[in-house]
């Protein structure tokens, strides 16, 4: 039986047939330490829905894994995803209302900018390296932007980000957890005067992130304790990060996997936004997230006691044949294109928006100026469960 401890040696090149096998003859599959995993769409669904049954408050698992009171321990518990209401309410609030249409139409110009400069840097190479020259390093600008993080000092937060997401893996090394929990306290002391600063210089409250999320409660008294305000800086600053990597990454090595699809998306640009949700779905950037039962449940038969972590496999979910027609092709125009990539309900992704905008102005333009570009061999994978893209991604800009 699948085991997320124990996993088959081909899963990190080939998931897709062992999520098909959960999804269709194990919908609700019990793993040796308690947990469960659930893969069906309708599934995850309502389990999305249900926040009074399918709690995300973490500090009964994150207790043993990290211990009470460690560095990991204390931010992962006190970010929103990892928070039920009412400190999940309070700050998915403020962070919506930051995100708002004018906030992000201001950043639009910004990115096209970026994305180009970057593309002028790799234009004279024979050979890119795509995570590094291009996917990987977008997202650390633009959430460096939205928090007005200055430009020269945003160099450590890309692996700060890797150590405290990759703490979230189901299985650690003594290394990891080290590495996690010394990327949190380096995290807290660079945000220091940072916060500080802005206090000191507030910005514009409509378009400046850190600004909101500072001065959250001078009104209404219910804003963000010191604490909260610094973990779910650090957490805003990782959540658009790697997934947004993998986003770009994935829909490149998809676009030329299928270069059929790439001339039909050059021929027709404006295919690019539905798309960006076909890459989301096929290659999902985000392929698990957890809940807590509250009471027992049933599904299919299986109970589901009280108290129990629910992995959902949104990777399988967004390949369910009986949602998604031909669920393994890639078909540019999917519409509807319900898919869980960014989960559902009260936790749905905040940044779901400036992530389709990041992923569609890179993925259209890096086309239209490569048209021709190949991977070439070398690519290696992130190596994760929780989330899929690659470390590496070598490419040449001519067509091999
Ligand atoms: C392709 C890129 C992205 C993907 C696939 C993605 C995926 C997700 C998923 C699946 C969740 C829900 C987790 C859960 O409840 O278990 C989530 C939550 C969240 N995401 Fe994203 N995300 C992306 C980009 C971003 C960006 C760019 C930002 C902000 C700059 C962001 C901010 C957030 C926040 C604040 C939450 C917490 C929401 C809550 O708990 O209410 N994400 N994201």
């Amino acid at each position: 039986m699948f085991d997320l401890t124990n996993l088959p040696g081909d899963f990190h090149e080939n998931p897709w047939p062992h999520y098909a096998d959960l999804r269709e003859n194990h919908p609700v599959c019990a793993q040796p330490d308690g947990s469960f995993i659930l893969s069906r769409h309708a599934d995850l669904d309502v389990i999305y829905r249900d926040t009074e049954t399918f709690i995300s408050d973490k500090r009964a698992v994150f207790g043993p894994k990290y211990g009470v009171g460690s560095p990991l321990y204390e931010h992962h518990t006190t970010s929103l995803v990892f928070n039920d209401a009412p400190l999940h309410t309070r700050v998915r609030k403020v962070m919506v209302g930051a995100m708002n249409p004018r906030a992000l139409a201001a950043m639009e110009p910004g990115l096209v900018t970026l994305v180009d400069d970057l593309m002028d840097a790799m234009a004279g190479k024979d050979e890119v390296e795509l995570i590094e020259d291009f996917a990987g390093a977008i997202p650390i600008e633009v959430i460096g932007n939205l928090l007005g993080i200055p430009r020269d000092r945003r160099a450590p937060l890309r692996d700060w980000s890797l150590a405290i997401l990759g703490a979230l893996e189901p299985q650690l090394t003594d290394a990891q957890m080290a590495e996690g929990n010394q990327a949190v306290s380096d995290f807290m002391a660079y945000l220091r005067d940072i916060i500080e600063d802005r206090r000191a210089h507030p910005g514009d409250a409509a378009t400046d992130v850190l600004t909101r999320l500072i001065q959250s409660g001078d009104e209404t008294g219910e804003g963000l304790s010191e604490i909260e305000l610094y973990q779910n800086c650090i957490f805003i600053l990782n959540a658009g990060h790697e997934t947004t990597t993998n986003l770009i990454g994935n829909a490149l090595t998809l676009l030329d996997q299928h270069r059929d699809k790439r001339a039909d998306l050059l021929a027709d640009p404006k295919l690019i936004t539905t798309a960006v949700d076909e890459f989301l779905r096929l290659e999902s950037p985000n392929q698990f997230g957890n809940r807590l039962t509250t009471r027992d449940v049933e599904f299919h038969g299986v109970i589901i006691p009280k108290g129990r972590d629910i992995h959902l496999s949104m990777a399988a979910a967004n390949r369910d044949p009986r949602v998604f027609e031909n669920p393994d092709d890639l078909q540019l125009d999917r519409r509807p294109n319900k898919h869980l990539a960014f989960a559902g309900g009260a936790h749905t992704c905040v940044g779901l928006t400036l992530a389709r905008m990041e992923g569609r102005i890179a993925v259209e333009r890096f086309i239209a100026r490569f048209p021709d570009y190949s991977l070439t061999p070398g690519a290696i994978r992130g190596g994760r469960i929780r989330f899929r893209g690659y470390a590496k991604l070598p490419a040449s800009l001519k067509l091999s």
